[in-house]
C-alpha cells in the first residue's frame, strides 16, 4: 500500500509550498485579498463552526470571526455553553471577496464556482479533525457541506447526519446583525444560540 508519513513534523502537508492554502489559486479570489484564512481551533475539536468567508478584519488579521460577526458569534457560543477554546472555526471560503464602497471594502457573497474551488480545503479540514458535529453558519457554509444541497430555509435548526457526522444548518451571524427589526434581530440571534445548544446535545 501506500507510504503515509506520520510525524508531528508531517502532519500538516497542506503547507507544502506547491499546495499551501497560503499560495492557493484555485480561483480569482487571493488577488484582491490580503491573505488566506484558514481554521483556527484545537486539533482534536469534536465541534466544527463553517462561516461563510472571511470579512474585512479577518482579512487583515488572518483570523476567522474577529469582527462584528464574531463578537455576535462569540456571544452566541457565550448563551449556549460552547467553549469557543474548544471550537475549530473556519470557513467555506477562505479569502475575502470584495468590492470598493468609498474608503470601506464592502462584503460580496461568494459564487458557487468560487464555493466549489475552495471545497478542497474545508474537506481537508474535516478530514484532519473529523468532527461529531458541524454547524453551517449561513447558506454559504451549507452549499459547501451538504451533499444534498439542501436550502437553508427548509433545514433550519434542523440536524441531519451525514458522512458519519451531524450537520447543523443554521443562520450566518452577519445575517442576524443586518436584520433591521430589534425584535426580529434578536430572534435570529436566539436561533444560532438554538442551533449551537443542538450541536453541544449532539456531541
Ligand atoms: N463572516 C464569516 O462568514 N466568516 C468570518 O470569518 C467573518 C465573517
Amino acid at each position: 500500500g501506500k507510504q503515509v508519513a506520520v510525524s508531528a513534523h508531517d502532519a500538516q502537508p497542506q503547507r507544502d509550498a506547491a499546495t499551501s492554502l497560503d499560495t492557493c489559486r484555485r480561483c480569482p479570489l487571493w488577488e484582491h485579498a490580503t491573505q488566506a484564512v484558514g481554521g483556527v481551533g484545537p486539533a482534536n475539536a469534536t465541534l466544527m463552526l463553517v462561516g461563510e468567508q472571511p470579512g474585512d478584519q479577518e482579512d487583515l488579521s488572518g483570523k476567522p470571526f474577529v469582527g462584528p460577526a464574531g463578537q455576535l458569534l462569540d456571544r452566541a457560543m457565550a448563551s449556549a455553553d460552547v467553549p469557543r477554546e474548544r471550537v475549530y472555526v473556519t470557513n467555506a471560503v477562505k479569502h475575502f471577496k470584495w468590492e470598493p464602497r468609498g474608503k470601506r471594502r464592502l462584503h460580496k457573497t461568494p459564487a458557487q464556482r468560487e464555493i466549489d474551488a475552495c471545497h478542497v480545503w474545508l474537506e481537508q479540514e474535516i478530514a484532519a479533525h473529523r468532527p461529531r458535529v458541524v454547524v453551517a453558519l449561513g447558506a454559504t457554509a451549507l452549499k459547501s457541506l451538504s451533499a444534498a444541497k439542501a436550502k437553508l430555509s427548509s433545514v433550519l435548526n434542523q440536524p441531519y447526519e451525514q458522512d458519519g457526522m451531524w450537520i447543523v444548518p443554521t443562520y450566518h451571524p452577519s445575517y442576524a446583525l443586518r436584520v433591521p427589526d430589534a425584535e426580529a434581530r434578536a430572534a435570529a440571534e436566539r436561533t444560532i444560540v438554538e442551533a449551537l445548544a443542538r450541536a453541544r446535545e449532539l456531541l
